[in-house]
């Protein structure tokens, strides 16, 4: 695909994110030469800093760039950091942005970026509908000299509610197909590697139903606590800050039906009606029993003494944001009726994993008995990360007499692909955004039907009666009373083990 001269405004240009993420993308980017011939990037921000003090410090003194350009040389470097500018914006954002217009005038004749512009929003979400309201008032969001596109981060809205006055707000000055909400799990190689896995093979979609499936597991696991996020953290919680999101983007992508192409807008169809039709939990008692939250409390973890949740900075000792969650839940359309999904997501755990098992129904008559196979179920494993990759395990004859039958395992791990560079998420999300592709953004009905299986978890728990907190010990795999949730399959897949 072509990449056409542009110029991207990142809003927010001195906030973590851009220092973490977006600068070292673009960096890869410039590096595998991916960036057009006449790019340029102008930061804006609330702080008080010229073009040479922003290169500093995004570039030269930036920790995220030291490990990649430790050993290019100085002109290269050069060449990437010069064509960063700096322009700031005032106290909150909310100001006449027409010296922002001068100034992105000029840089587009000075570079010959012609009209085509991204603009990033990578602030707090409160600022997202002011600044897309200040772009239009000085008329920076039309499109008769070039495209204009519009990424916005996470998280996109609060609530229902909030998601949709936020589309609301944002269609007021641009349009849908100028939106790209990001989600840096579509950007993850073996996220979008499932819709390679279940429709351009012929072995597994036939099974992919709820005539073979016994059930669907997803962990996602971080081993690190909220870290210096806790005041973000603490209003959000696992379900806002994961589920909604990233996890129920690998669901849809796991329930829906075969696209009739490769589109944006084909894939984003299906996508839609596979979250449409999760099944809404708003009875108390089914909330009750399909729903688990929890905390991690202190513990002490190799040695090492680890604070509890209700102990982290920004956080409110008598906090009531879960740090666990799990979810059961049931898709109500012809393919998967009665096939039960069970989610979790946590900080905190044993490891950092996030995999999919789509556990198979066992065969309808063992001929095998005693065998090992006979308590347990083939897997189709999708591992995430890391040790990116597809394991698949079945049963094989132990050699010798009688049939003795063991596990075995296919697995397939991407790093065998010696050739291949994975692009991190958001560079190849970025890129994506400059040449118009929308398909691993997320449209605006995706958003809204996602919240809408949320909001009820979120209202139950914060309002229904008896509603319990558990505890896990920092470094455990959750409350031991998420294994009530899965009883009925066996237990929790342990991802530490192979
Ligand atoms: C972010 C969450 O969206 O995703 C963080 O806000 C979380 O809390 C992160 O740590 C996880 O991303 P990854 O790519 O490391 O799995």
């Amino acid at each position: 695909k072509k990449t056409e001269n542009q110029m991207l405004v990142i809003f927010g240009a001195s906030g973590d994110l851009t220092a973490r993420k977006l600068i070292p993308s673009l960096f890869n980017l410039y590096m595998a030469d991916q960036l057009p011939k006449n790019y340029v990037v102008l930061g804006v921000s609330r702080s008080n800093l010229s073009d040479e003090a922003y290169r500093e410090r995004v570039v030269y003194n930036s920790s995220f760039l030291t490990e990649k350009t430790k050993n290019i040389d100085e002109a290269k470097l050069k060449g990437f950091a010069d064509k960063l500018y700096y322009e700031d914006i005032g106290d909150d954002y909310d100001t006449d942005y027409s010296n922002l217009r001068k100034r992105v005038e000029s840089l587009k004749e000075k570079h010959n970026t012609s009209g085509n512009i991204i603009y990033y929003l990578s602030t707090p979400p409160t600022l997202y509908e002011t600044i897309a309201h200040r772009l239009s008032e000085v008329r920076m969001n039309t499109q008769n000299n070039g495209w204009k596109r519009l990424i916005v981060e996470k998280p996109f809205g609060y609530s229902l509610e909030t998601a949709k006055k936020l589309n609301k707000g944002l269609h007021q000055y641009f349009k849908e197909n100028q939106i790209y909400r990001i989600d840096h799990y579509l950007g993850k190689e073996t996220v979008q590697n499932l819709l390679v896995t279940r429709f351009s093979n012929s072995i597994f979609e036939p099974l992919w139903n709820r005539n073979y499936i016994q059930h669907v597991e997803i962990t996602n696991a971080e081993s690190v606590g909220v870290e210096k996020r806790g005041g973000y953290y603490d209003k959000s919680g696992a379900l806002r800050d994961m589920f909604q999101n990233h996890l129920l983007q690998i669901v849809s992508l796991v329930v829906m039906e075969p696209p009739i192409g490769s589109e944006a807008e084909e894939i984003r169809n299906e996508k839609v009606k596979a979250l449409k039709s999760l099944r809404i939990m708003t009875d108390e008692k089914e909330l009750a029993e399909n729903t688990i939250r929890a905390q991690y409390v202190g513990s002490t973890i190799k040695g090492e003494t680890v604070k509890g949740y209700r102990d982290e900075d920004g956080v409110d000792p008598n906090s009531t944001t879960e740090t666990y969650a799990a979810v059961k839940f049931y898709v109500d359309n012809w393919r998967w009726h009665g096939v039960p999904f069970y989610v979790r997501t946590a900080k905190r755990m044993p490891t950092k994993v996030t995999e999919i098992v789509i556990h198979f129904k066992k065969p309808h008559h063992q001929i095998f008995k005693g065998s090992e196979m006979q308590e347990m179920d083939n897997k189709l494993i999708v591992r995430i990360q890391p040790d990116e990759g597809i394991l698949i395990k079945f049963g094989v004859k132990v050699p010798g007499q009688g049939f003795k039958v063991e596990r075995a395992n296919l697995d397939f791990y991407y790093s065998s692909l010696v050739e291949t560079y994975v692009m991190e998420a958001y560079e190849r999300l970025l890129l994506d955004c400059m040449q118009g592709d929308a398909t691993l953004y997320a449209r605006a009905d995706e958003v809204e039907a996602a919240w809408e299986f949320v909001d009820p978890i979120l209202n139950y728990w914060k309002n229904g009666k008896d509603v319990r907190m558990y505890g896990y010990g920092a470094g455990a795999w959750g409350p031991e009373n998420a294994d009530d949730l899965i009883e009925e399959e066996g237990y929790w897949r342990n991802p530490s083990e192979n």
